[in-house]
C-alpha cells in the first residue's frame, strides 16, 4: 500500500452501546486506535433482562454527542483533521442505527469530509486486522448477541456464509440462560463468572452436533437448562454455578463440533498448502473457556487462531472506523442517501438454513 494515512471517526449505535472512536490506517496497513469511547447503557436495560429498542434509541440521542466530543478530545483532533466519518448503518435496532447514521452524515457534510456507511457485521469480521496482521481469506466465527455465523471472509465486501443459527444467537442464549437463573444482564460475563465456581456435572444436550452443515440451534439447550433449573428449585449458589458450568461446557462442545465441520468446508475451498487462519469475533468471543476450545481445535487442525482483545470483541466504534478506513482506502464511500438497515446480511446469496436434513 502506498498512500497517505487515513484518519476516521467511527460511530456505533446499532444496539445498546453508544460508541465513538478515532482510528488511523497507516501507510503500511497498520491500524492505530487514537480514541475508543464506549458508553454502555446497561443500567437502563438491566431491569428488563434485555435491550429495549425504544429506550436504546433515546439513550443514543443523549449519549452520542458527548461520546464523540470525548473521542475527538482524546485523539487531540477536530473534524477538519479527519478523512471521513463512518457509522454502522445496520444491521441492528433501526431507531438506534438512525441516530448514529444521521450524526455521521451531518459531521461529514458539515466538515466537507467523506462519509462511509459500514455494515456492523463486516466491522466485527474485519476487527482482528486492527491489532493483528491478518489478511483474507480466513474462516470467521462471528458470535454476538444478535448473530451466530460461520463465514469465509474472501475479501473486503465478499463473504460466503457456511453456517448460521436456526433460532437463538449464542449471546442471546447466554443472556436467556442468565435471566432464567436470576443472574444479571448481559448474561455472558455473568454465566462465565458463575461457571468458574461450579462443576459441569449436569447433562445437557449438544444440539446439531454431527450435522453436515455447520448450522447452530440453541433454543433446545436453553429449554433443557430451564427444566434442570426447575427440577432443582429453590436454587442454591452451588446449583447456579453447576448449571452455568454445564451450560458453558455444552456451548463449548457445540462450538467445537460446528467449527470443526466448517473447517473442513473451508479447507475444501482453499488452494492446497495455503496457511489457514481462524478468527473469532463478536461479544461471545470474549468468553475465556470458549477461547480455550477454539485454541485447542486450531492447534489440532493446524490453524492460526486470531481473537481480538475482549474490548474489541464486544460492540465498539473502533471496529466501525477501521472497516470504514478499509473501504475508504479502496475508494468506497457513500452518499447522504445511504439507508439505515434493520437487516443487512454479509452473504445475501446464502441459501436458507432450513435445508435438507435440518429441522428447526
Ligand atoms: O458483539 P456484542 O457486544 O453485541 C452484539 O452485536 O450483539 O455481543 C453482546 C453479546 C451479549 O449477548 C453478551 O451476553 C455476550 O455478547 N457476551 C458474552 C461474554 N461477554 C459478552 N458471552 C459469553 N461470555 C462472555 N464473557
Ligand atoms: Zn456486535
Amino acid at each position: 500500500m502506498n498512500r497517505a494515512p487515513l484518519t476516521l471517526l467511527g460511530i456505533e449505535t446499532s444496539c445498546d452501546e453508544t460508541a465513538a472512536a478515532v482510528v488511523r490506517l497507516h501507510r503500511d496497513g497498520r491500524g492505530e486506535i487514537l480514541a475508543n469511547v464506549v458508553r454502555a447503557q446497561l443500567d437502563l436495560h438491566a431491569a428488563y433482562g434485555g435491550v429495549v429498542p425504544e429506550i436504546a434509541a433515546r439513550a443514543h440521542v443523549d449519549l452520542l454527542d458527548p461520546a464523540i466530543k470525548q473521542a475527538m478530545a482524546e485523539a487531540s483532533l477536530n473534524f477538519n483533521d479527519l478523512d471521513a466519518a463512518a457509522a454502522a448503518a445496520g444491521p441492528g435496532l433501526i431507531g438506534g442505527v438512525i441516530v448514529g447514521l444521521t450524526t455521521a452524515k451531518a459531521i461529514a457534510l458539515g466538515s466537507g469530509k467523506a462519509f462511509v456507511a459500514v455494515n456492523h457485521l463486516e466491522a466485527h469480521a474485519l476487527s482482528p486486522g486492527l491489532t493483528d496482521d491478518v489478511q483474507p481469506p480466513y474462516l470467521l466465527l462471528l458470535v454476538s448477541g444478535g448473530h451466530t455465523q460461520l463465514l469465509v471472509v474472501n475479501d473486503l465486501g465478499s463473504y460466503t456464509r457456511l453456517g448460521t443459527t436456526l433460532d437463538d444467537a449464542l449471546g442471546e442464549a447466554f443472556d436467556k440462560a442468565a435471566k432464567l437463573l436470576g443472574l444479571g444482564y448481559p448474561g455472558g460475563p455473568e454465566v462465565e463468572r458463575h461457571a468458574a465456581l461450579g462443576e459441569p456435572n449436569i447433562l445437557l444436550p449438544r444440539p446439531m452436533a454431527g450435522r453436515p452443515e455447520p448450522h447452530f440451534s440453541l433454543a433446545g439447550l436453553k429449554t433443557a437448562l430451564r427444566q434442570e433449573a426447575m427440577a432443582r428449585t429453590p436454587l442454591s449458589d452451588k446449583d447456579v454455578a453447576d448449571l452455568c458450568a454445564s451450560f458453558q461446557e455444552a456451548v463449548g462442545d457445540v462450538v467445537r463440533d460446528r467449527v470443526m465441520r466448517a473447517m473442513t468446508l473451508f479447507e475444501d475451498r482453499m488452494p492446497e498448502g495455503m496457511a489457514l487462519t481462524l478468527v473469532a469475533a463478536g461479544g461471545v468471543a470474549a468468553n475465556g473457556p470458549l477461547r480455550a476450545v477454539l485454541g485447542e481445535i486450531a492447534a489440532e487442525r493446524g490453524y492460526r487462531l486470531v481473537v481480538p482483545p475482549p474490548a474489541l470483541c464486544t460492540d465498539n466504534a473502533a471496529m466501525i472506523a477501521w472497516a470504514g478506513a478499509q473501504r475508504l482506502a479502496r475508494g468506497f464511500t457513500d452518499d447522504m442517501g445511504a439507508p439505515a438497515r434493520a437487516r443487512w446480511p454479509l452473504d445475501p446469496e446464502a441459501p436458507p438454513a432450513l435445508g435438507a436434513g435440518v429441522k428447526a
